[in-house]
């Protein structure tokens, strides 16, 4: 299944609106999107109809490593969305620490939220950390 990223170190480019607008074309042209969001802004979201104050997420779980296939939300526009979710600047900047130690933390949970090869993901992140690139050449994950 293919992995498209949008990430830019540049800010304000159009990397979310961009990642919404094509997820929504290719669920209408029939494939199966999944949409990560791995940019602590939270706001891509805000294309899908998520309301404002639903500020939950599947990333402060990540060190206790939860199943987000129960956190898929199905969107109005059917395509399935990982929102980032509201974290504290602190948490952040340690989960990206954590995230650097341990890239499986994030790379086992999304080869496991693979039903089927039809699947597509598209994370999107704001100046990326270089742990992201890494973990993106080697999609798939193992496990
Ligand atoms: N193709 C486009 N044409 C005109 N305006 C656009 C286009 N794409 C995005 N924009 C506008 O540019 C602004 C920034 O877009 P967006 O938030 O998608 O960028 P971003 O790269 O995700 O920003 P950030 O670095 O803050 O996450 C928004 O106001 C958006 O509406
Ligand atoms: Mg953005």
């Amino acid at each position: 299944m293919p992995l498209i990223a949008f990430a830019s170190p540049k800010g304000g480019v159009g990397k979310t609106t961009l990642a919404a607008n094509v997820a929504d074309a290719l669920c209408r042209s029939g494939r199966s999107v999944l949409l990560l969001d791995l940019d602590p802004q939270n706001a891509l979201r805000l294309h899908f109809g998520v309301p404002l104050h639903d500020t939950s997420g599947f990333m402060a779980d990540l060190p206790r490593r939860p199943d987000w296939r129960a956190q898929v939300r199905r969107t109005a526009s059917g395509v399935l969305l990982l929102p980032h979710g509201a974290m504290e600047l602190r948490a952040v900047l340690e989960q990206s620490l954590l995230l650097e130690r341990e890239p499986a933390l994030l790379a086992a949970p999304c080869a496991r939220c693979w039903p089927t090869r039809s699947f597509w993901c598209w994370p999107t992140c704001r100046p990326a950390p270089p742990r992201f690139w890494r973990w993106s050449r080697r999609w798939p994950p193992s496990s």
